[in-house]
C-alpha cells in the first residue's frame, strides 16, 4: 500500500496533524547481534509534538479531529495522576485551541510535589481535577468517580453555551484506535522500503487496549501474518481480549473495510506486569538500564521497560527463534522516569 493509498483510506474520517510521522525504524545493532535477532525500533516515543512524545498522539489525531468536527470547546480526559495519555491530551487541545479538562486519580500521589506528567499538565495549564483514592481502590474505580464528576462539568459548560467532548482514559476508543491502524500501515512501508522482510513478531505495551486494537486492525488491512504480542502492564483477562478485538473490527468498520481481527495472530500476556500498574520490577528495570547503556534509548518503567522485559524473556526462553526479525513499538512514557520514587524504582545503580 502507497502513502496515497493510505491517504485514502483514511479519507472522509476527521483528523487533525499533531505528530512528525513517520517514526523512525531502525535496527538496535548492539542490542540485535548480542541476543541473536534482528530487533527494530519504531521509535512512537518521538512522535511529537513536545519532546515527551508516545503513542497517544497517534489516536488523538482522530480523536480531536472528531471533537473539533462536533463543534467542541473543552476536552474530558481521565487518567492516573502521572497519565502519559492526559499529558499529551492537554499538549494536543492547547495546540487546537480547547480547553483541556483532567480527572486524575491519586494512585501515587504527594500534594505539593509536582512532578513529571503532572508538572507539565500545570504548565500546560490543564483544568486538574485530583480523585483521592481510598485504599485497595484503583485506577478504573478513580475514573468512575471521575466520569460523574466531569457530568457536573459539562452541565455547567453547557450552560455558558460550551460544549465538551469526552475522551475515556487512555483514548482507547474506535475513533481513537484508527491512529494505530495507520501506524501499523506507516511500518509496513518503511519495512517495504528499507527492505527487512518478512516481520516475524512485533511487540507492543497494552494498557486501555487501543494501540494493541489498531495495530491489529492495520495488520488485518495489510494481510499481514506476523504474530503480535500485547505485554500487559496489568492483569489482563480473556474480557479484555475481546474488547481489544471489538475495538479493532469497530475501527475497520470505520474504515468500511471488511476485513475482520480474530482472536488468531495475537496474544496479550500479563506476566511482566509483576505486582502491578505503576509498580516498579526488576526486570524492566534492568531492561531500562541495558537499553540505555546498549543503544542510549530509554525506556520507561511503567510501560516499555516492562514490555521490553517480556521481550528479552521470550528471547532467553526460546520462545522467538534466532534471527527473527523482530519490532520493538517504543510507545513512549519516558517522562515517568522523573516521577516520584513509588514509580521509578531503583535505577541508578
Ligand atoms: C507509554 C505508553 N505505552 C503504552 C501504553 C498503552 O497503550 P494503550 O492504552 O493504547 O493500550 C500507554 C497508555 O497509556 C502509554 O502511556
Amino acid at each position: 500500500m502507497n502513502k496515497e493509498e493510505i491517504e485514502n483510506l483514511f479519507n472522509g474520517i476527521p483528523r487533525v496533524n499533531l505528530g512528525f510521522f513517520p517514526t523512525p525504524l531502525y535496527k538496535a545493532e548492539r542490542i540485535s547481534e548480542e541476543l541473536g535477532i534482528n530487533l527494530y525500533l519504531k521509535r512512537d516515543d518521538i512522535t511529537g509534538p513536545s519532546v515527551f512524545g508516545g503513542n497517544k498522539i497517534r489516536k488523538l489525531e482522530f480523536l480531536l479531529g472528531d471533537a473539533i468536527k462536533k463543534g467542541a470547546t473543552h476536552i474530558i480526559t481521565y487518567g492516573a495522576t502521572q497519565s502519559n495519555h492526559a499529558m499529551q491530551t492537554a499538549i494536543a487541545s492547547n495546540i487546537l485551541g480547547l480547553k483541556p479538562i483532567l480527572y486524575l486519580s491519586a494512585l501515587v500521589y504527594n500534594e505539593g510535589d509536582l512532578r513529571s506528567n503532572l508538572f507539565l499538565d500545570s504548565i500546560l495549564d490543564a483544568e486538574i481535577h485530583i480523585i483521592d483514592l481510598e485504599s485497595g481502590m484503583t485506577d478504573d474505580d478513580g475514573e468512575e468517580i471521575g466520569i460523574k464528576m466531569a457530568e457536573e462539568r459539562e452541565k455547567e459548560l453547557l450552560k455558558e453555551g460550551k460544549k465538551a467532548y469526552e475522551i475515556p482514559g487512555g483514548g482507547s476508543t474506535n475513533i481513537g484506535s484508527l491512529g494505530f491502524a495507520k501506524g501499523f500501515l506507516e511500518l509496513v512501508g518503511q519495512v517495504e522500503e528499507q527492505e527487512i522482510g518478512k516481520i516475524d513478531y512485533i511487540f507492543a505495551t497494552a494498557g486501555s487496549g487501543g494501540t494493541l486494537a489498531g495495530i491489529l486492525a492495520g495488520r488485518a488491512i495489510a494481510n499481514c501474518d506476523c504474530k503480535v504480542i500485547g505485554m500487559g502492564v496489568s492483569p489482563k483477562d480473556e474480557n479484555y481480549v475481546k474488547r481489544v478485538i471489538s475495538l479493532a473490527n469497530e475501527g475497520l468498520s470505520l474504515l468500511d473495510n471488511s476485513k475482520k481481527v480474530e482472536k488468531e495472530g495475537f496474544v496479550v500476556d500479563d506476566s511482566y506486569a509483576g505486582k502491578g500498574y505503576e509498580i516498579p520490577s526488576k526486570e524492566a528495570s534492568n531492561a531500562i538500564k541495558y537499553f540505555a547503556r546498549k543503544e542510549g534509548i530509554f525506556l520507561d518503567p511503567v510501560y516499555t521497560g516492562k514490555a521490553m522485559a517480556g521481550l528479552l524473556d521470550y528471547v532467553k526462553k526460546g520462545i522467538i527463534p534466532q534471527n527473527s526479525n523482530v519490532i520493538f513499538w517504543h510507545t513512549g512514557g519516558t517522562t515517568a522516569l522523573f516521577a516520584e520514587n513509588e514509580i521509578v524504582g531503583k535505577l541508578s545503580d
